[in-house]
């Protein structure tokens, strides 16, 4: 059995849901306190064992493709001022092997995980998407990659999300589950509110056989008149069997505004040094506000 050692991570997307923010800086890169988004999904790709991962962007993604080199200056710098906790978050981020590959058209992202092909070859490999980040005992994806060790068939991570939410996701239509891993009938993109099939949608976490590529290739563009990997997952699923997998672990949606500024508030919860501050600063807030509440009444 091959290892599943490398990981693709699209980052093409223009990033419209955060302009004019992500006009000049990658929505990649926005901060979650003090790490990029990008940054956490590395770091769960590492933790899974991956080795290699190549990251496909566009235009106006340099930023990137900076953070995760080395910034000698910066380095020094620190190690002159003994500010050696810095030091080591600003290393960790250039400690990994990462290749970047350009999309040159944003065709959609079956397009951007075929520009990895070439990289990839002929073996397994994961895929994560940046707008989910996954906080969990075992990481997310290693836990795909369990199941894909034990199946030997690719392995697609899905969760539960409210009806009304279903249109905004790929949707799984299950046949049967053993536990948490499903054999699934179909795979919709974005279905139209009251056709969804179920409420299980596609969460950013996938691990691929490379006969994925082979139906990239010819995939017609679908919802959004883009190629759509959901479109190719259902194809591959017609030749060989594709699970879904309802993964453990809380999902945080860093990929629309009301989820950005919920998690930023839940991990500034979870950060020692933050945490008691915030509190108070929370509780005068909440306080303010029902009194303005009530003079409105
Ligand atoms: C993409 C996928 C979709 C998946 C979603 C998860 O959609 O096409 O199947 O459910 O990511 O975040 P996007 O959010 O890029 O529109």
């Amino acid at each position: 059995m091959k290892k599943i050692k490398k990981a693709v991570i699209p980052a093409a997307g223009l990033g419209t849901r955060f302009l004019p923010a992500t006009k000049a800086m990658p929505k990649e890169m926005l901060p979650i306190l003090d790490k990029p988004t990008i940054q956490y999904i590395v770091e769960e790709a590492i933790e899974s064992g991956i080795e290699d991962i190549i990251i496909v962007t566009g235009k106006g993604k340099r930023a990137i493709e900076d953070h995760f080199d080395r910034a000698i200056e910066l380095e020094n710098n620190l190690i002159e001022k003994q500010k050696l906790n810095l030091l080591e978050k600003v290393q960790r981020s250039s400690n990994v092997e990462i290749h970047y590959i350009r999309q040159k058209e944003p065709r959609g992202l079956g397009h951007a995980v075929w520009c990895a092909r070439n990289f990839i070859g002929n073996e397994p490999f994961a895929v994560l998407l940046g707008d989910d980040i996954v906080k969990a005992e075992t990481p997310c994806l290693l836990q795909l990659i369990n199941q894909y060790e034990q199946t030997l068939s690719s392995v697609i991570g899905v969760q539960t999300v409210p009806v009304e939410h279903t249109h905004r996701y790929g949707i799984i239509a299950p046949i049967n589950n053993e536990g948490r891993r499903y054999k699934v009938d179909r795979f919709v993109e974005k279905p139209e509110p009251g056709t969804e099939p179920s409420q299980l949608a596609i969460m950013g976490r996938y691990v691929f056989t490379p006969e994925i590529f082979k139906l990239l290739e010819s995939q017609k563009a679908g919802s959004g008149g883009e190629i759509q990997l959901t479109d190719a997952i259902q194809s591959l699923n017609a030749i060989q069997r594709v699970f879904a997998y309802d993964f453990e672990g809380t999902r945080y949606d860093v990929g629309e505004k009301l989820g950005y500024i919920q998690t930023t508030i839940e991990f500034a919860l979870q950060h020692s040094e933050l945490k008691n501050d915030l509190v108070e600063f929370l509780k005068l807030l909440l306080e303010k506000n029902a009194v303005k509440a009530e003079n409105f009444q």
